[in-house]
């Protein structure tokens, strides 16, 4: 495979990093990941636009504009022959004379395979453990899953595929997607302490809309479905959280029907 590193296309396996950089002592940097589909990736804008907000926002300096982020992609797509598969964009917070102020960004894009769940996942449904946490700055996406990594042998453990974030009694997101509850046929997904999601915002679309607003712990309880979403997972139904089935412990027809429509509009 081949990546994007110090401004040049080369074989991934040269690529190299500091032992300086702060994306490795101090866990700074910034990313963004997105899938092609049939050798286009999918979205591609509004992935752009989030990783170049998350530059801004994080103060790490991204060296290339969109139009030349675009090329590269582009480049990469057709020199790995990636017709389904996923990119990464990694921006690093460099080197730093402090060891602690950003220093000039440093950015690799590459290739991945990508890993779906499995089909019985998506006809049984997955359980999630809440957790209480926020990501630092939700709404950036960084490099920061410390936590998450850190708890998820534990998850296994229990049964669960991943957690489900809230700060007291309010709902956030899951470690690694947004979060979406199903009552009488509409749908509820948090507003703020969450990455927003590209996954999310189509979803959305598919919908018709979503009531986007604080969500609590107590109306897991009272709901009929509940789903996660994301680049990687697309739309999971989640039919268990902690010891509670969520509505009929089964996937329910309205994810089922958002998932079917999203596969035949998008792959
Ligand atoms: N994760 N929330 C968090 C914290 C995420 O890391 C992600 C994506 C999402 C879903 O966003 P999107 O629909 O744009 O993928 C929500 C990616 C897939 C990852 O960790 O690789």
């Amino acid at each position: 495979p081949f990546c994007f590193a110090d401004g040049q296309i080369v074989p991934t396996a040269s690529a190299t990093l500091h032992p300086t950089d702060l994306g490795l002592i101090r866990g700074y940097g910034i990313f963004d990941f997105f899938r092609t589909v049939d050798y286009k990736p999918l979205f591609l804008d509004n992935y752009l636009d989030r990783f170049i907000a998350s530059a801004e926002r994080t103060f790490i300096p991204l060296p290339y504009s969109r139009e030349e982020l675009t090329e590269v992609i582009y480049e990469l797509i057709e020199k790995n022959d990636l017709k389904e598969g996923g990119i990464r964009m990694v921006l690093s917070g460099g080197i730093s004379e402090n060891h602690f102020s950003p220093g000039e960004g440093k950015l690799f894009i590459f290739a991945e395979s990508l890993i779906f769940p499995s089909e019985e996942k998506y006809q049984n449904g997955i359980k999630l453990l809440t957790l209480e946490y926020v990501r630092p700055v939700a709404e950036i996406k960084t490099t920061n899953y410390a936590l998450a990594v850190w708890h998820s042998a534990g998850w296994k453990k229990q049964g669960a595929e991943d957690v489900l974030y809230h700060q007291g009694n309010y709902i956030s997101e899951s470690s690694r997607s947004n979060f979406f509850l199903v009552k009488n046929g509409e749908l509820i997904t948090p507003d703020s302490n969450i990455l927003l999601g590209i996954t999310r915002k189509y979803v959305m679309e598919l919908a018709g809309g979503a009531h986007v607003r604080p969500v609590t712990m107590q109306e897991i309880r009272d709901a009929d479905e509940a789903f996660i979403t994301s680049t990687t997972k697309v739309l999971l139904p989640v039919t268990q959280i902690d010891d509670l089935k969520i509505g009929s412990g089964k996937p329910g027809p309205v994810s089922l029907g958002l998932l079917e429509k999203f596969r035949q509009k998008v792959g």
